[in-house]
């Protein structure tokens, strides 16, 4: 369970350049709960998402997950149990070394780095195991770097990496959106698939109003620092891109960034 009280994040307060970047934000999901957020530039979502993680300090409020107080817990200490996808495929995987080399320090998060490198016969089968269940032929490609990938191949490997130790939270930044339709849909089914049979805890943050309904179970409305609408349930089901729109103008949320092409 992930327990956000009233968190505010403030830059370079007090100073001409400071900027209220989250404001009182406060929400519960439950284990499982998949929340799609959605929201004009410069809403504030991946702050929210950088606050969760830890690479932005809070100005005030708390953040508990599984009944941790993790509010000032440092970064790194929160990757042991905090997964994190960007939009960039480039980030996330150490370019140089190969598939199984990245699987194998992901696999070993929180035990001893020295160990990490050291790949047993028994994890390579699983490594093969998991990525041939992928379907993007990566299993046969286990010793290559991974600066070969492309971008979805790559962006596949993030999130298994993500994910092959279970996380208690999963926070994907726009992780489909430099990808070509076809592998986008592609890398978000897969997500779904991942996501559905390990029952993970998930926020997504996307421009794309058609996946921020068709996937999750919540979704967010971000504006201007705050969580201004959260749907979920019957109203959620019944949203069509009229609505959404219509919240939009309600909450004089910019339009401009927002996929609604594909309706
Ligand atoms: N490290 C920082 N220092 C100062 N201001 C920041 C910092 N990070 C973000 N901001 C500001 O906080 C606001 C929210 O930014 P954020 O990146 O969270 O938006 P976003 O909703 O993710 O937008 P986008 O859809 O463009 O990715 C913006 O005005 C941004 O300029
Ligand atoms: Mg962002």
């Amino acid at each position: 369970m992930l327990e956000v009280n009233k968190v505010n994040v403030i830059f370079n307060p007090g100073t001409i350049h400071e900027k209220h970047a989250l404001k009182d934000i406060d929400f519960v999901l439950n284990d499982g709960d998949f929340v799609t957020i959605i929201g004009s530039n410069g809403a504030g979502k991946s702050t929210l998402f950088n606050a969760l993680s830890g690479s932005v300090e809070v100005s005030s409020g708390m953040i508990k997950n599984d009944g941790q107080i993790i509010t000032y817990l440092k970064d790194y200490k929160r990757a042991r149990f905090i997964g994190r996808l960007f939009q960039d495929p480039f980030q996330g995987t150490a370019p140089n070394l190969s598939i199984i080399q990245n699987l194998g320090l992901a696999y070993s998060r929180g035990k001893k780095q020295s160990l990490a490198l050291a790949i047993s016969r028994k994890d390579r089968q699983y490594f093969y195991d998991i990525l041939k269940r992928l379907g993007l032929g990566l299993e046969q490609r286990m010793d290559t770097p991974v600066r070969l990938l492309s971008g979805g191949q790559r962006q596949a490997l993030t999130l298994l990496m993500a994910t092959i130790v279970t996380p208690s939270l999963l926070l994907l930044d726009e992780h489909t959106a430099a990808l070509d339709p076809k592998t986008s849909i592609q890398i978000m089914e897969l997500t779904e698939k991942i996501v559905k049979e390990n029952n993970i805890t998930t926020m997504m943050i996307t421009h794309d109003i058609e996946d921020a309904f068709k996937y999750g179970n919540k979704t967010f409305v971000m504006n201007n620092g705050k969580i201004v609408f959260v749907l979920e349930g019957e109203s959620r089901k019944s949203m069509k891109i009229e609505d959404v729109m219509k919240l939009y103008s309600t909450y004089n949320i910019a339009l401009s960034d927002v996929n609604v092409l594909k309706q």
